[in-house]
């Protein structure tokens, strides 16, 4: 009986600690409720996951018959192979040969050759199957290569290309005569800045301009000044977003450390409003309007095509309503908003994702296009947050310097760029632009599905993702059937088309014959074929199955040596 006086403080006190860790762990329900609920909304996870799957790759004869396929469909899948594999030897031979030179010095390039395909696949489509890093001069919509060959150019040069190669050629070399008489001056600027500055500015519709040598640094500046105005910690990045590869907006795989201050959220979701509008340690929101074509999930890649799920649809009025929703949060919050239009910008519209979605930023990254050819990243934004020192506090300022960063090169081509911009040869490439993007991709669709072809195209305006429309192992050898038809892909594949602007309908309609063309052949090599059961999930079953087999052997053999 004595003990009751105690255990009754002790029931009040563990009342009481309950009762105060209860919002702490509301708080933190609430956050893992606007996580999206795949693996790439789980980045932590995500790095764990990662860190057990064991390389393991098919040999010759599993390579055609992943999929259980009859003997006659494999032997047909292999004969393909081998045709385009002489073809792809004959044809770019000397393109090859270079490559080859190089490839063991470069580490950039071993890293995209591996990545091409889904591992399994990798050893003997990089035996024979090589892809050449080499070209020499560019045309209209065309590059070419060591061994000659003319090839319609899809892969917009990460995006950069938006005007048409011979635009940024101008751009280039009118910026170099300008800039003879100066040459590599750092420091102090040459006079083209302030139509830079001025012409960014009304683009933007924002106050101040910094600039930065490319869309990482422009992002990271970006980020730091938000935290330095709001005093707050954390960004918030939208589930598959990418914003460059700088570690706190690249959380989770290819990020050796983990970002402590980022938090991963759910795009076009109720329960990350609720975050945004209740956590106190947010600065910043970013916005990638790329992923408006694939919310939430991540660049699609053909090296991640292990069956078809990929999924693209832009729904231009939803995504808009998302921004406007974000938009009021944000204000309501004194949360900075943050467009990263590195990619979009100046490609959706002359007036970038603001213009096209109707939504203002605080602060607007861009980049790749706007330097007219060469390196470049920007910030625009409102003066009060472009600030980096205190008037009050003179030694509490927010650096960010750059040896390169307003070389006088490319602030000239920069110049060029948007003069560009405003002639009636560039307007006009932006008149109706989303109907005749949309336009060129019904037609293609239409065409694929005519010809009862598994394959079909997703767009946000110029930027195309392929998706496969019934299950097969076998999507990525489609990059290597456009090829031999003449058409260059980026080491994504078909993950990302990108169109410049100044393809016209006679071009599309070339590349459209061809994409059709290297469809039928690589259906007709057998590739597409699946036995009736075959879902996307039975095929994922199957590789877990045998991820597990590796990894399990790899353990005994582990054993075993100890
Ligand atoms: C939206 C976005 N932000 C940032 C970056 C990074 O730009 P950079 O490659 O110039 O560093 C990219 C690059 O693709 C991007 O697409």
């Amino acid at each position: 009986m004595e003990f009751g006086a105690p255990m009754l403080a002790v029931s009040a006190l563990g009342a009481i600690a309950v009762a105060m860790a209860l919002p702490a762990l509301k708080t933190r329900l609430e956050l893992s409720l606007a996580k999206h609920r795949s693996l790439t909304g789980h980045v932590r996870m995500a790095r764990r996951i990662a860190a057990l799957i064991p390389f393991y790759e098919y040999d010759e004869a599993h390579f055609f018959r992943c999929d259980d396929p009859p003997e006659e469909i494999a032997a047909c899948r292999r004969a393909g192979f081998m045709r385009l594999a002489d073809l792809y030897a004959k044809r770019f031979a000397r393109t090859l040969a270079c490559t080859q030179e190089v490839a063991e010095d470069i580490s950039d390039l071993q890293f995209t050759g591996a990545y091409r395909v889904p591992f399994q696949f990798s050893g003997l489509v990089r035996r024979h199957l090589r892809a050449g890093a080499f070209v020499v001069s560019s045309s209209g919509v065309t590059i070419t290569d060591l061994d000659d060959n003319q090839l319609y150019d899809l892969t917009g040069s990460y995006g950069v290309n938006v005007l048409g190669y011979d635009v940024y050629k101008d751009c280039m070399e009118r910026g170099l005569e300008r800039m003879h008489a100066l040459g590599p001056v750092l420091g102090a600027y040459h006079p083209v800045i302030g139509y830079n500055v001025k012409r960014l500015k009304e683009i933007s519709g924002l106050d101040e301009v910094s600039f930065h040598m490319s869309g990482t640094e422009a992002v990271m500046q970006a980020v730091r000044l938000a935290r330095y105005h709001t005093g707050r910690s954390h960004l918030v990045r939208f589930c598959g977003a990418y914003h460059g590869w700088w570690g706190d907006v690249a959380p989770g795989i290819g990020n050796p450390m983990p970002a402590h201050e980022t938090y991963t959220l759910a795009e076009m979701s109720e329960a990350t409003l609720r975050v945004v509008r209740t956590r106190r340690d947010i600065a910043c929101v970013l916005v990638n309007p790329l992923q408006g074509l694939h919310p939430n999930a991540g660049a699609p890649a053909d090296s991640g095509l292990i069956d078809s799920a990929r999924t693209a649809h832009f729904n231009r009025a939803a995504y808009t309503d998302w921004l406007k929703r974000l938009r009021a949060v944000c204000t309501e919050r004194n949360i900075v908003l943050i467009f990263d239009e590195v990619f979009v910008g100046f490609r959706i519209a002359a007036g970038g994702a603001q213009e096209y979605f109707g939504v203002a930023a605080d602060l607007v990254t861009y980049g790749k296009t706007l330097g007219g050819g060469l390196p470049i990243g920007v910030v625009c934004g409102r003066k009060a947050l472009m600030k980096r020192f205190r008037d009050d506090r003179p030694a509490d300022v927010c650096f960010a310097r750059g040896t390169f960063n307003s070389h006088p090169l490319v602030m000239a081509a920069m110049h060029e760029f948007l003069e560009r911009l405003e002639t009636p040869a560039a307007r006009a490439l932006y008149r109706d632009l989303d109907a005749t993007w949309n336009r060129r991709v019904e037609h293609l669709n239409q065409r694929l599905q005519e010809e009862g072809l598994p394959v079909k195209v997703a767009n946000l305006s110029s930027i195309w993702t392929v998706c496969y429309t019934q299950p097969a192992r076998y999507n990525w050898m489609l990059q290597y059937y456009l090829r031999a038809e003449g058409l260059a892909l980026s080491w994504v594949g078909t993950g990302r088309l990108i169109f410049s602007l100044n393809y016209t309908d006679a071009e599309c309609e070339a590349v459209a014959d061809r994409f059709v063309a290297a469809a039928r052949a690589m259906q007709q090599d057998g590739w597409w074929w699946s036995a009736p059961a075959t879902t996307n999930k039975s095929i994922r079953r199957r590789i877990l199955r045998e991820i597990i087999a590796h990894r399990w052997s790899l353990a005994r053999d582990q054993e075993k040596a100890s």
